[in-house]
């Protein structure tokens, strides 16, 4: 899989993409994942200028058509994409279902929205996908990137240690995960549940499966219906 992320802050990326389970996967050669940063696409070669005043006379800036045309138009000579993705507050709302979708395409661009909003005619004619990570507005578009790859990278087989530990997460299967515990089993007087020290196998999944709905239930009851 490759993940193409357009920004015109490139180092509010670095760090979260090269750590971790993100940094492993790209060395174990399951992701590759670019960053582009817009400015070395501005035709301003002065001041690297990529934005201009909105016409109508509101306050902010706007990210211009040219240079996100430029980066798009070469990035899409050089391979097909899947989705080319604009991170939005009012896009679609990112989710699992929306995560193992992304994490089944070969090609991703991330399009990093940034400002008061890019010029229109490029969501008209360059984007594929509009997606928010919730209902509140960041000042860009790029930890929702980070989110997004992060999200959808340790559901590439590989990514994570324990593949099953994937196919467990909480919104898999509408259900929030069970509680987890590890050594040792009393600290300060707090137990760990009897069962889980019992080694019947059957009868853990079966107790995990219990919290789980009952955890859903009180927490998430929206996931229920
Ligand atoms: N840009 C600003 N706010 C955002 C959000 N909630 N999701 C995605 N991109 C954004």
């Amino acid at each position: 899989m490759r993940i193409d992320i357009i920004t015109v802050l490139p180092e509010l990326l670095e760090s979260p993409l090269h750590v971790s389970i993100l940094k492993r996967a790209q060395d174990k050669g399951l992701v590759e994942i670019h960053l582009h940063d817009l400015r070395d696409y501005s035709s301003d070669k002065r001041h690297r200028r990529v934005d201009d005043y909105p016409f109508g006379g509101q306050a902010g800036m706007v990210l211009q058509c040219e240079p996100v045309d430029r980066v798009i138009t070469a990035l899409k000579a050089r391979r097909d994409y899947d989705e080319v993705i604009y991170t939005s507050p009012d896009g679609e709302t990112f989710n699992q279902p929306v995560a193992n979708q992304l994490s089944l395409c070969q090609n991703l661009i991330i399009l990093c929205g940034h400002y008061k909003g890019i010029d229109y005619r490029i969501r008209e004619h360059l984007i594929t996908r509009e997606i928010s990570i919730g209902d509140y507005v960041l000042t860009g578009g790029e930890l929702a990137a980070a989110v997004m790859a992060d999200a959808i990278v340790r559901l590439i087989p590989g990514a994570i240690g324990d593949e099953q530990s994937a196919l467990s997460d909480s919104f898999q299967d509408n259900l929030l995960a069970p509680p987890v515990y590890t050594r040792p089993s009393d600290y300060k007087g707090w137990q760990v549940p009897e069962i889980l020290l019992s080694g019947h196998e059957a009868n853990i999944r079966d107790w995990e499966l219990q919290q789980s709905i009952a955890r859903t239930k009180q927490l998430r009851p929206d996931l229920l219906v």
